[in-house]
């Protein structure tokens, strides 16, 4: 049929009537959206849908039967239309009965994914690590399973001294004699150890920290631990002094409490340092202790082969998780231990 053939207006009703017929049938027979889809496009589709091929013979429709043939049209048009609403609202109406069935109330807030986050004292650590590298001293490593020669010898701790004491330490007997070692093997004391191991590996110059953990047999307490973590610092150079250190912890101190704290040092003992301080800072109005220090002691040098009189240094010892606690306002050091997670997120 060309395109000027005319079309007798009722033959044009009657296509519209049967479409419409069709579409409606189709829309309702769709199970799912996506054949309610298929059927939109076959009917309603701009472009290729049947409707708008019935609308081309309005061309053919005798001139006075126009007004009444598009009037039709509209109205199929409409009916179509909301004959494809209506299936989709009882699809969509399907799917909420379907969930209810399920039992399961989508009005509940979703499951949040729990988003993890590093242990305050990790952060911590970074965060001195971050300071320290910035005044040139690179970290460094050594293990917690340690020997007395890198625990107490070494460091001028000699047998008959008192901090070799086993109330005072964990060695580990049954592991030594397994291994078949005459010296006994424990988990270290302090992160001095570290000095000692950098220094028998490198030559001076020797600029390094050590984080790491440390235990004691010490009964937990609000400000004690069994196990806790020490910053090591090690400086090797040539004419090393006190105001070297003092320098170091005075900016040290200001870096980590972001502004300018005075530090103090008051004369203390450590076997390893000579002369040996303790170094405070002036925080809140209070005094508080940051940890040991001082001039690396002439036997030191020489235990690791180094030359005394060619080379000095300063090293220092501060607890990590006092820092942490000043920082965070902690009061009880268990706190950071329990593995309580709504202690630990707050950081
Ligand atoms: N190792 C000492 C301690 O655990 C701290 C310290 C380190 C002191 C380095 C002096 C020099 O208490």
């Amino acid at each position: 049929m060309s395109s000027d053939t005319a079309m007798p207006l009722d033959e044009f009703i009657k296509q519209l009537e049967s479409l419409a017929a069709e579409a409606e049938q189709t829309f309702q027979d769709a199970v799912d959206a996506e054949k309610l889809e298929t059927a939109r496009v076959e009917f309603l589709g701009a472009r290729q849908g049947r409707l708008k091929s019935v609308q081309k013979s309005l061309g053919r429709i005798d001139k006075s039967d126009k007004p009444a043939a598009g009037k039709k049209l509209n109205e199929v048009k409409n009916r179509i239309q909301s004959s494809f609403e209506a299936s989709q609202a009882n699809l969509s109406c399907g799917q909420a009965e379907r969930i209810r069935d399920l039992q399961v109330d989508p009005s509940l807030p979703g499951q949040r994914p729990r988003i993890g986050r590093l242990h305050p004292i990790t952060q911590t650590i970074e965060e001195l690590k971050d300071i320290m590298g910035r005044l040139g001293f690179t970290p460094a490593e050594g293990p917690e399973v340690e020997d007395p020669w890198h625990n107490f010898e070494a460091l001028n701790i000699p047998e008959i001294h008192p901090a070799r004491d086993p109330l005072d330490n964990f060695y580990l007997s049954l592991a030594s004699k397994q291994a078949g070692l005459d010296s006994q093997l424990l988990l270290r004391s302090q992160t001095s150890t570290v000095q000692i191991r950098v220094m028998e590996n490198t030559p001076p110059p020797v600029r390094i920290i050590s984080l790491g953990r440390v235990y004691r047999p010490d009964t937990a307490d609000a400000t004690h631990y069994p196990m806790f973590h020490q910053m090591e610092g090690l400086l090797i150079d040539t004419e090393v002094s006190l105001a070297d250190l003092k320098t170091v912890l005075h900016l040290f101190a200001t870096n980590y409490l972001g502004e300018d704290v005075p530090v103090r040092i008051r004369p203390s003992f450590f076997p390893f340092t000579e002369p040996s301080v303790e170094a405070d800072y002036y925080w809140n109005g209070k005094w508080v202790e940051f940890g040991g220090a001082g001039i690396v002691d002439p036997n030191v040098l020489k235990s690791v082969g180094y030359d005394p009189d060619a080379v000095s240094g300063f090293a220092f010892g501060l607890g990590v998780e006092r820092l942490c606690m000043v920082r965070h306002k902690i009061t009880d050091i268990r706190d950071l231990f329990t593995n309580e997670v709504r202690f630990l997120r707050q950081f």
